[in-house]
């Protein structure tokens, strides 16, 4: 049997279904570094990170994740050169017309989070029309952050705030709660694990406000390499922490 075989017979045993992340995101890097080693266009490496989209997203509903939400496109990700953009743009719609079925199958929920008004109208529709066939799924939700910035959805909800004020919402003094209540992630959870691949170690401007007590979990994997094995040690290692959340 393979050396990995074994590890993942050993942290499928060693992993407490009670205690799952309800949560996971992730910041799926390393794409272009996985092709460039390969001497391959670095579409290559995004036509790839897709398979491990397609893996990451059966693997998590499996294991009772309640929800899944991928860093797929930035809101500094324009700055790429076009083609690499118009890559990526059409990447939302491929997968969604193939892997359908397998997510209501699945009763996977399928959402966007991001600014969507500025992504090109076929990624809107693909998109929209998965999360509308979808949206009576009971299970996990995958959401898609496309033209997602952590900051311009702090702006956007202290925004949508002042405008409910203006139109005479009685909000009272502005907590946490109500705060959250105006962001992407309105009604969803916390993450409770973040997973960063390819080495590098930043938050690069994802979920700013909902991962102050998220666990952070950093892979030297490549994106395209990332398999079932590196999510059960990330939950692995998640079970080991121990989350005060500020107290002793
Ligand atoms: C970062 O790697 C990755 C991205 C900006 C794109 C991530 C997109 C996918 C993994 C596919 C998304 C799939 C769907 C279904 C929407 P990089 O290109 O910055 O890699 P590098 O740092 O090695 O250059």
């Amino acid at each position: 049997m393979l050396e990995s075989e074994n590890r993942e017979k050993e942290l499928k045993a060693a992993i407490k279904t009670e205690n799952i992340p309800h949560h996971v995101a992730v910041i799926m890097d390393g794409n272009g570094r996985w092709a460039a080693e390969k001497g391959l266009p670095r579409y290559e490496g995004h036509r790839q990170g897709v398979e491990a989209v397609r893996l990451t997203v059966r693997n998590s509903s499996y294991l009772g994740i309640k929800v899944l939400t991928l860093f797929a496109f930035s809101t500094e990700n324009w700055k790429r050169p076009v083609s690499e953009v118009n890559y990526l743009m059409s990447l939302p719609g491929k997968y969604l017309q193939s892997e359908l079925p397998e997510l209501i199958r699945n009763n996977v929920r399928v959402r966007l989070i991001g600014d969507s008004k500025k992504l090109p109208r076929r990624v809107q529709k693909a998109v929209n029309e998965g999360a509308e066939a979808t949206k009576e799924n009971t299970g996990m939700i995958l959401n898609f952050a496309l033209n997602y910035g952590s900051r311009s959805e702090i702006i956007m909800a202290v925004n949508r705030l002042v405008d409910d004020v203006k139109k005479g919402r009685n909000i009272g003094s502005v907590d946490e709660i109500i705060f959250s209540s105006y962001l992407y992630t309105a009604d969803m959870p916390d993450p409770d694990l973040l997973i960063r691949t390819s080495g590098e170690k930043r938050i690069s401007n994802f979920l700013l406000w909902q991962l102050a007590y998220s666990e952070l979990w950093f892979t030297d994997v490549y994106w395209p390499d990332f398999s079932r094995l590196h999510l059960l040690e990330a939950i692995y290692e998640y079970q080991k922490r121990k989350r005060r959340y500020g107290s002793v």
